[in-house]
C-alpha cells in the first residue's frame, strides 16, 4: 500500500510517501524554526501562514522524490492531532481537498501514535509483533509519555509529565541561559565539553510515591519545574557572563539532570512490566547524550533497544504515512467525520 503522508501539527509542514508501512520512498520536512526563532517559541498564527503557503508545494516536492504520480498512490494519512489547531486545519482542508480530487481513501492519525511507531522505520527494526512487550519513551517539545506496547496497535499510559515536557524544559532552560530556541539541539552543542557533575540540580519526583494520579502512577511520572527553578535561582547567583566553560558547565549539569529523570522512570517501568524491548522515540531523542545513556540502560538490563533514526526523531510525515499503512483496510469515512483534535491522547 503507497500511503501520501502530511503533517503539520505544529511548526515542520511535511510530506512523505511510504509503502507497506515500512519503506519510506520520500520524506521531505520544512522546519519552520528560523520564522519562530525571533520570538523564543512557536507562534501559532505564522505557523498556520506558512503551512497554507507551503504545503502544495512539498507534496509535490514528496510526490517527486519517491518518483510517484497522483495515481500510484493508495491512499492519503494525514495528522488529526494533537497540535496546535489552526496547523492541524491546514493539512486536513488540504488532505481533504485531495482525497476527493483524486478519488483515494483518507484516513486521520494520531501524531503521538506516529511517534511510537517511527522506531519501525529503520529497515533492521524487527517487526512489531517480535518487540512485545516494549516500553517507549516518547520525548518531545510537547509531550514526555511512557507507554507501554502489548502487542501491535495496543497500547497502555503507564507515566507523563505533570507539569512540562523534557523538550519544553530544555527550551526554557536554554532561554535562561542565554541560548537560541529550540533549546535541545542548542544545549547539547553548548554541553559538548561541559563537566556534567559541576552543578547539582534537583532530579524531579526522584522520591515520589505510588499513588495513582489521574490513572498513572506518580512514580512512573516526570516533572521538571523544580530543576528549571533551581537553574533561573543558580544563574541569578552565578551569571553566565561570556564565560564559556562556565556555559558548558552549567548546559552540560542541567542536561544531565533532565535526563537521568527519563532514563530513571523508563528503567522503573521496564523492569515493572518485564519489557522484552525498551524504546525512545520524540525530537528530544535526537540528542546524543541521551542516546548514550539509553544504550547503557539497555546493556544493563540486558534487553534490544530501539531508536527512531534521527530523522524520524523530530516532526515528519513518513511517520504518518507508515503507520496509516499498517492500519489497512482503513475504516469507510465521511470527509466531514474527520476533524482536528488538538487534545487527542496517546493510544485514540
Ligand atoms: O518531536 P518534535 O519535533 O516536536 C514535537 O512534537 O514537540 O520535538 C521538538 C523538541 C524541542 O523541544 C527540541 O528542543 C527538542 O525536541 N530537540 C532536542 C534535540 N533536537 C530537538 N532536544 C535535545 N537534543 C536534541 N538534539
Ligand atoms: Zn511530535
Amino acid at each position: 500500500m503507497r500511503v501520501l503522508g502530511i503533517e503539520t501539527s505544529c511548526d515542520e509542514t511535511a510530506a512523505a510517501v511510504v509503502d507497506d508501512g515500512r519503506h519510506v520512498a520520500s520524506n521531505v520536512v520544512l522546519s519552520q524554526i528560523k520564522d519562530h526563532m525571533p520570538y523564543g517559541g512557536v507562534v501559532p498564527e505564522i505557523a498556520s501562514r506558512l503551512h497554507v503557503e507551503m504545503l502544495p508545494g512539498i507534496v509535490e516536492q514528496a510526490l517527486r522524490q519517491a518518483g510517484a504520480d497522483w495515481n500510484d498512490l493508495d491512499g492519503i494519512a494525514v495528522t488529526r492531532g494533537p497540535g496546535l489547531s489552526s496547523s492541524l486545519l491546514i493539512g486536513l482542508a488540504s488532505a481533504k481537498a485531495l482525497a476527493l480530487r483524486l478519488d483515494k481513501p483518507l484516513i486521520g492519525i494520531n501524531h503521538l501514535d506516529a511517534h511510537l511507531y517511527s522506531v519501525f522505520l529503520s529497515p533492521d527494526t524487527p517487526p512489531p509483533a517480535e518487540t512485545c512487550p516494549m516500553v517507549t519513551l516518547l520525548v518531545s517539545g510537547g509531550h514526555t509519555l511512557l507507554v507501554e506496547t502489548t502487542a501491535p496497535g495496543s497500547i497502555r499510559l503507564l507515566g507523563e509529565t505533570l507539569d512540562d515536557a523534557a523538550g519544553e524544559a530544555l527550551d526554557k532552560g536554554a532561554t535562561l541561559m542565554g541560548l537560541s530556541y529550540p533549546g535541545g539541539p542548542a544545549i547539547e552543542r553548548a554541553a559538548q565539553n561541559g563537566r556534567r557533575d559541576a552543578v547539582e540540580f534537583p532530579r524531579g519526583l526522584q522520591r515520589a510515591t505510588g499513588e495513582p494520579d489521574d490513572g498513572v502512577r506518580r512514580d512512573l511520572c516526570f516533572s521538571f519545574s523544580g530543576v528549571k527553578t533551581a537553574l533561573l535561582y543558580y544563574l541569578k547567583k552565578h551569571p553566565i557572563d561570556g564565560n564559556e566553560q562556565h556555559l558548558a558547565d552549567v548546559a552540560a549539569s542541567y542536561q544531565e539532570a533532565v535526563f537521568a529523570s527519563l532514563v530513571d522512570r523508563l528503567e522503573r517501568a521496564a523492569r515493572e512490566v518485564g519489557a522484552t524491548t525498551i524504546a525512545c522515540v520524540g525530537g528530544v531523542a535526537r540528542n546524543k547524550r541521551l542516546r548514550g545513556l539509553l544504550d547503557d540502560l539497555a546493556g544493563r538490563m540486558g534487553v534490544p533497544l530501539l531508536l527512531a533514526k534521527p530523522e524520524f526523531c523530530t516532526d515528519n510525515a513518513a511517520m504518518i504515512a507508515a503507520l496509516a499503512g499498517t492500519l489497512s483496510p482503513w475504516p469507510d469515512l465521511r470527509l466531514d467525520d474527520l476533524d482536528a483534535d488538538p487534545n487527542l491522547p496517546v493510544g485514540e
